[in-house]
């Protein structure tokens, strides 16, 4: 996986890739010209760009990297024009003008482009492999006319998505290296922390381990700055936020027009058409024979939390395991050790957001989030969203909860991006 010809080469890439939040590493002023990088994150809600740049020089053949200037694209996920690819390569347009005038001109051919898919174009690919490719050859076409070193557009695997988010995440905490008062680099003797990545389509689970990895698959081993990490990691397609939600809307009674969730706070309503619901592989196993695509449920909340858990639970499968210890689904994990927290990017980022700015709560372990779920689900819609609106963040909150489509995708990133400070890591910069 990380051979050790390639490994540097790679790590620019997981830098590269999810650096985004909040890259706030400084360096010397005095360093050589810097070197430019530009990333392309296709989630399957929203793609973003990254700028980055780096030092001419680097650490133990590991780059330090920091964020140059980031760009929302406009419109859906890459995996959302299936139908029509050629506005795929068209949404990216825009982002990557900017581009052209955020990296010195003389820079733009020596200027690395990639652009990484993640599970929204796992499940397209899945379902329909031809539109996936021709998604992906739009896309290229697009980037391979603008004048930057083009390396490719490709979709990456949930292993490599988790890796990448733990490599960012430990990068940003400065657990890999440090530079010091003094003028040089130094590695603190930290230890790493695990990740935990809730995305639209799925969620990573990444973290350090001395255990055996009794499943090759989950296993990792990587050079960084001299030093060697083992690494465990999962990725759950059908378990990010945006699908899990469908899962559960597909064992709701499609047949009745009103359903209650439980998982909402009361007062909270939302309409769904049938096709939204099963237009995925992660339904496929409850799909009716035949079904009105067109018809219509209305969902509304119940803010009951005991049966939120039930109807959660109810997506795990804890009954098989062919390892010493599983997680959930039959999926090997070793059992997580004292420095696990919940790290979080995109969709994860914005609920953790949510319950520290608005509901004022600590986040800083699994059990706070269940702790704070609680006290958030049995509120009601209004006295939510009169939290929110008191709070002042509105628009990335609504987002973070799946409560109000669309609301805020990328705003919750960029505000993380631009300022260097890092609201995401739940409280464990100190
Ligand atoms: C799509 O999935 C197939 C089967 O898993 C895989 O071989 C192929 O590389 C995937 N396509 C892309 C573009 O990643
Ligand atoms: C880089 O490698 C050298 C030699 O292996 C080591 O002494 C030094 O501590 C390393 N620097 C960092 C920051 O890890
Ligand atoms: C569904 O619930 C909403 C809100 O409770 C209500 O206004 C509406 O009349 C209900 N519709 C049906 C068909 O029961």
């Amino acid at each position: 996986w990380a051979g050790h010809i390639t490994y540097a080469v790679r790590i620019h890439l997981l830098l590269l890739l999810r650096a985004g939040l909040c890259a706030s590493l400084s360096f010397s002023l005095s360093r050589p010209v810097p070197q430019y990088g530009i990333v392309l994150d296709a989630g399957s809600s929203h793609t973003a760009m990254f700028v980055y740049k780096w030092p001419a020089d680097k650490e133990n053949d590991t780059g330090i990297v920091s964020q140059h200037s980031m760009c929302d694209v406009e419109g859906g996920g890459i995996s959302s024009y299936a139908e029509n690819p050629p506005a795929a390569g068209k949404s990216l347009k825009q982002c990557l003008d900017q581009a052209v005038s955020d990296v010195p001109k003389e820079r733009h051919p020596l200027t690395p482009l990639y652009l990484g898919a993640t599970a929204g174009m796992r499940l397209l690919n899945l379902t329909d492999p031809q539109a996936s490719d021709r998604v992906l050859s739009a896309v290229t076409s697009t980037l391979k006319s603008f004048p930057f070193d083009f390396r490719g557009a490709k979709i990456l695997s949930g292993e490599d998505e988790g890796v990448f988010g733990w490599v960012t995440a430990n990068y940003l905490l400065e657990n890999f290296i440090k530079y010091g008062w003094i003028g040089q680099w130094f590695r603190p003797k930290k230890p790493t922390l695990g990740a935990m990545d809730l995305g639209g389509a799925s969620t990573q689970i990444t973290f350090e381990t001395q255990k055996p990895i009794e499943d090759p698959r989950n296993e990792v081993t990587l050079r960084l700055y001299g030093q060697t990490y083992k690494v465990y990691t999962h990725s759950f397609l059908c378990y990010g936020r945006d699908q899990i939600l469908r899962r559960m809307l597909s064992k709701a009674d499609g047949y009745k027009t009103n359903v209650s969730n439980p998982c909402w706070p009361k007062g909270y309503q939302r309409n769904f058409k049938l096709q939204d619901v099963y237009d995925s592989p992660c339904t496929a196993a409850e799909k009716p024979d035949s079904y009105d695509p067109q018809r219509s449920i209305d969902m509304s909340g119940s803010g009951d939390t005991a049966q939120c858990r039930l109807h959660v639970d109810s997506l795990f499968s804890f009954t098989s395991c062919s390892f010493t210890s599983c997680s959930f689904d039959g999926v090997f994990q070793p059992g997580l050790s004292g420095n696990f927290i919940v790290s979080a990017f995109s969709a994860f980022f914005y609920t953790v957001d949510f319950i520290q700015t608005v509901m004022k709560r600590r986040v800083a372990s699994p059990d706070d989030l269940n702790t704070a779920a609680e006290a958030i689900c049995s509120a009601s819609w209004t006295e939510v969203s009169a939290l929110a609106r008191e709070g002042g963040t509105g628009a990335g909150v609504s987002g973070g909860w799946g409560l109000r489509e669309g609301a805020g995708q990328g705003h919750g990133r960029g505000k993380g991006a631009g300022q260097g400070e890092m609201q995401w890591c739940l409280g464990l910069c100190d």
